[in-house]
């Protein structure tokens, strides 16, 4: 074992050591985007996870500290968006700004969810299941349709957006 180890038992006083440990485990980013009565919202979000290919399920964990918690949790249809590394800006944008889709190429699938267009990935979906997940929800929605394209990922690691140095 390494000297250099951190070892702790989680608990409140030492929730940033759990937040570097977390961080540690380096994802993608997407944004999940849906639609208000106030209209589109969008946020970034690296708690996306592929769950079932048949039925075609993911699963995102909004926090339930968010402001946008109870619109993503009780929209019965909602889009997660992959970004390439080329979409650092959509990412950044979607921390702080959830309702801020100007100049952005956008548009409404069948069910009324905004698209953001050039994702990597793409994933339309419908509300499956909401599950608790401690200070988050666990939502799980079936893939309705789902795109892909060619490019590199925007990567996110120990609190930094970066890209995927692969071995080529
Ligand atoms: C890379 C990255 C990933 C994130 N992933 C999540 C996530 O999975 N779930 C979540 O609730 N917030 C996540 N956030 C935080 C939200 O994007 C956003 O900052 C938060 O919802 C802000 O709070 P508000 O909704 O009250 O404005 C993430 C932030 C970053 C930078």
């Amino acid at each position: 074992m390494s000297r250099h180890e951190t070892v702790f038992v989680p608990e409140p006083a030492n929730q940033r050591s759990l937040r570097t440990a977390l961080g540690s485990f380096t994802t993608g980013v997407a944004v999940v985007t849906a639609t208000t009565d106030d209209g589109p919202i969008g946020m970034t979000a690296n708690s996306f996870a592929s769950v079932s290919l048949d039925p075609p399920l993911v699963l995102w964990s909004p926090a339930k500290s968010s402001r946008r918690h109870t619109p993503f949790v009780t929209a019965q249809h909602y889009a997660i968006h992959v970004l390439g590394a080329d979409q650092h800006d959509i990412g950044e944008r979607f921390v702080y700004r959830a309702s801020d889709f100007s100049g952005l190429d956008w548009f409404e699938n069948d069910e009324g969810v905004p698209l953001i267009a050039g994702a990597l990935a793409r994933f339309e979906c419908a509300r499956w299941t909401v599950h608790d997940g401690g200070d988050h929800s666990i939502v799980i929605g079936r893939v309705l349709r789902a795109a892909h394209r060619e490019g590199e990922p925007l990567c996110f690691s120990r609190g930094s957006f970066g890209s995927f140095a692969g071995k080529g």
